[in-house]
């Protein structure tokens, strides 16, 4: 491929985009799919750092050798002294771009459809995979200005919500300064950006109880202990916490979407089991949900003679975007002449937090996560969600665009 070469390098990313559409694979089974990334970013000339990862991998661009020196730096900042700011030339950040695809049956109508049976890449990864690669294509053609390193993060299993974990199992995150992420986003068209300060996907959490009763016959319930009745009132009193428990102004919500006992009509069993999700944005209303939701179940259950057992199953915490990020983002847009809108937050979640979680860090890495308008169609995870491929060089100029600006950013890297 030209280096500059822009329309070539276009349809080189869609013919990319339809393979990595045509083979989806799901979480922790991505082997092809990391083998087709690795052969194109060796084909581009990228480095790919040799982490024992089963699925996924990370590629560095390193900027130009003199990229530390007063010159470039001079150079970045136009004119402004490079005193005080030398520091900042050499810092490392870091693209995360997931990779996995869902156990959905495609109906969408292109000529490139899964050919996985059952298997389908409806959460746009497959356009993550290549706006991602795009964007290490173009900063690798030009990385003698660039005044950093940015390491490209193709990660597993976003869809199981700890892919991140794998990828955090290695040092590739130990010099990364900063963490950028985006979403292909089926609500905007092609050109737009939505981009947000502050939260804007929620922290993930799970929960099982069982509740213990005494079974017997359907027309003596006197002889028992009913959970099923207890589990009604649990499901109920599990609902206050978000109206009772959590301040106004704060997003959060419960839901239970499981709950299964019994046998047949006539006899009350000796056990109930009920599952569901807790959503939040802020570390605080996470530590009270857990709290109340087991002081709920247990002692409902205690009011009606039966005992509940409280299963909690932590996942990736809220994403945050850094406000001297995110205006990086909206002038980037700017220039290139996208239009920005507010990005939407979401009580979904995305394990892209974790990069830039305290408690899995043990530092601040400041994060930032936008969607890219993919053209308006079905809903993500929908089986005819489909990305209009005329977003996959825009996104990569954008992504590159954001990068280039994050390595020459002095400002704003704390809240
Ligand atoms: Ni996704």
């Amino acid at each position: 491929m030209k280096p500059g070469d822009r329309k070539q390098l276009e349809q080189y990313l869609i013919n990319n985009f339809e393979w990595f559409h045509r083979h989806p694979e799901l979480p922790y089974e991505e082997v092809q799919t990391t083998a087709k990334i690795r052969e194109l970013l060796t084909e581009a000339g990228i480095e790919v750092l040799p982490y024992p990862l089963a699925t996924g991998l990370v590629a560095v661009v390193r900027g130009g050798k003199d990229a530390g020196s007063s010159r470039n730096v001079e150079k970045a900042y136009e004119g402004k002294a490079a005193e005080g700011i030398a520091g900042v030339s050499g810092r490392t950040i870091a693209l995360r771009c997931d990779i996995d695809a869902l156990p959905v049956r495609e109906e969408a109508a292109v000529p490139y459809a899964s050919g996985a049976d059952g298997v389908m890449h409806a959460c746009g990864h497959d356009f993550h995979i290549t706006a991602g690669i795009g964007a290490a294509i173009l900063l690798q053609e030009r990385r003698e200005e660039l005044c950093g390193t940015v390491k490209f993060i193709f990660q597993p299993a976003e869809e199981e919500s700890h892919g991140a974990l794998k990828i955090l199992e290695t040092d590739a995150m130990n010099d990364v300064e900063q963490i950028w992420g985006f979403h292909a986003d089926p609500t905007n068209a092609v050109g737009v950006i939505g981009i947000r300060e502050g939260y804007v996907t929620a922290a993930v959490d799970r929960f099982l109880i069982r509740v213990k009763g005494t079974g017997c016959h359907g027309a003596h319930p006197d002889d028992g202990i009913d959970p099923i009745l207890a589990s009604a009132a649990i499901v109920q009193g599990l609902q206050s916490v978000v109206s009772r428990s959590v301040n106004a102004f704060h997003p959060s919500l419960l839901s239970v979407t499981r709950i299964q006992a019994g046998t047949t009509w006539n006899v009350i069993p000796a056990e109930a089991e009920m599952e569901g999700t807790v959503r939040t944005m802020n570390r605080e209303d996470r530590i009270l949900y857990e709290k109340r939701v087991r002081e709920i179940a247990e002692r409902i259950a205690d009011a009606y003679g039966a005992e509940a057992e409280v299963i909690w199953t932590a996942g990736p915490p809220a994403t945050w975007n850094n406000g001297g990020m995110a205006r990086i983002c909206e002038e980037t847009a700017k220039k290139l002449g996208m239009r920005t809108v507010p990005e939407e937050s979401s009580m979904g979640g995305d394990d892209f937090a974790y990069y830039e979680d305290r408690d899995t860090m043990h530092r601040d890495v400041p994060g930032c996560y936008v969607k890219i308008g993919t053209g308006v169609g079905h809903p993500i995870h929908h089986p005819a969600f489909c990305v209009d491929e005329c977003v996959i060089l825009p996104a990569s100029v954008y992504l590159a665009g954001v990068l280039t600006a994050a390595l020459c950013d002095a400002g704003d890297r704390g809240n």
